[in-house]
């Protein structure tokens, strides 16, 4: 058994340092083996162009949120994921997250699917979709719109998934129950750590929807936040659930598949 966790936050836009502070508080006193935090979390949305972006990026496995983060997961003992603009060695952008270890070690997932104007700001992200370890355990990201493409999740739980982890800054309203309908395909357990508040940075005004959700393989939504406020959310799980994909005595949804028909 596990505890899984997830944080929404409010933050507000570039105020790294602040952002990170009321999250450090937040989960000062709470316990858990995985958190998720949501996409940009410690940075905000709607970056007026890419060279704010950049200012506001972080190589993985440096900077001050990656230093921060890495300081909650040693003295948790916890696996922490969170999302953040990554500016790599070269001249690249991407929309990351990054899993990091209570030993310092870090796991990192670049956004494949972008969102509207992410386009203008972010490359496409070149990593793909990978499945590592953490306790016996093994785990999968992606990040916010990547929802929209059921492949995503197809193709982490082929690769043995047991958990989702997803990282969100949700603007379209379909998502929360769409991760349901992913699960039940995947029969996997899926972790959605949105955002709550709004940005209007550029001229168009944006609501981030916020009810962050923690999904079983058989589509129970064991904790949930609300479209307003800040919120942690947690739940017990045991991750082995995730591995038995029979739906009825004659069904396994992974034995079933016919994919010379598809
Ligand atoms: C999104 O992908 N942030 C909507």
């Amino acid at each position: 058994m596990m505890i899984v966790s997830a944080y929404q936050n409010k933050p507000e836009f570039g105020r790294m340092s602040e952002n990170i502070d009321r999250l450090l508080k937040a989960v000062d006193k709470q316990d858990f083996d995985i958190l998720i935090l949501p996409e940009l979390f410690a940075v905000g949305y709607q970056f007026l162009n890419r060279r704010e972006a950049i200012s506001l990026a972080e190589p993985a496995g440096d900077g001050e949120t990656y230093e921060r983060i890495s300081a909650l997961a040693r003295q948790k003992k916890a696996l922490v994921i969170y999302g953040f603009p990554e500016r790599d060695k070269g001249e690249h952008l991407y929309n990351s997250s990054l899993a990091v270890y209570p030993d310092g070690s870090f796991r990192l997932y670049r956004k494949t699917h972008l969102f509207d104007t992410e386009k203008e700001i972010f490359d496409p992200g070149d990593t793909g979709f990978s499945v590592f370890d953490f306790r016996g355990t093994r785990l999968g990201m992606m990040i916010c719109f990547d929802w929209r493409f059921p492949e995503a999740a197809r193709k982490l739980t082929l690769l043995g998934a047991q958990i989702i982890c997803h990282p969100s800054n949700l603007v379209l309203p379909h998502c929360p129950e769409a991760m349901v309908t992913r699960v039940l395909e995947n029969r996997v357990f899926a972790i959605t750590a949105d955002r709550v508040g709004q940005e209007s940075r550029t001229g168009t005004e944006l609501r981030f929807i916020g009810r962050s959700r923690i999904i079983a393989p058989d589509g129970i939504v064991l904790a949930e936040a609300d479209n307003r406020e800040e919120a942690f959310i947690s739940a017990e799980i045991d991750p082995q659930v995730a591995d038995n994909k029979d739906v009825t005595s004659r069904n396994n949804i992974f034995q079933d598949r016919r994919p010379e028909f598809y």
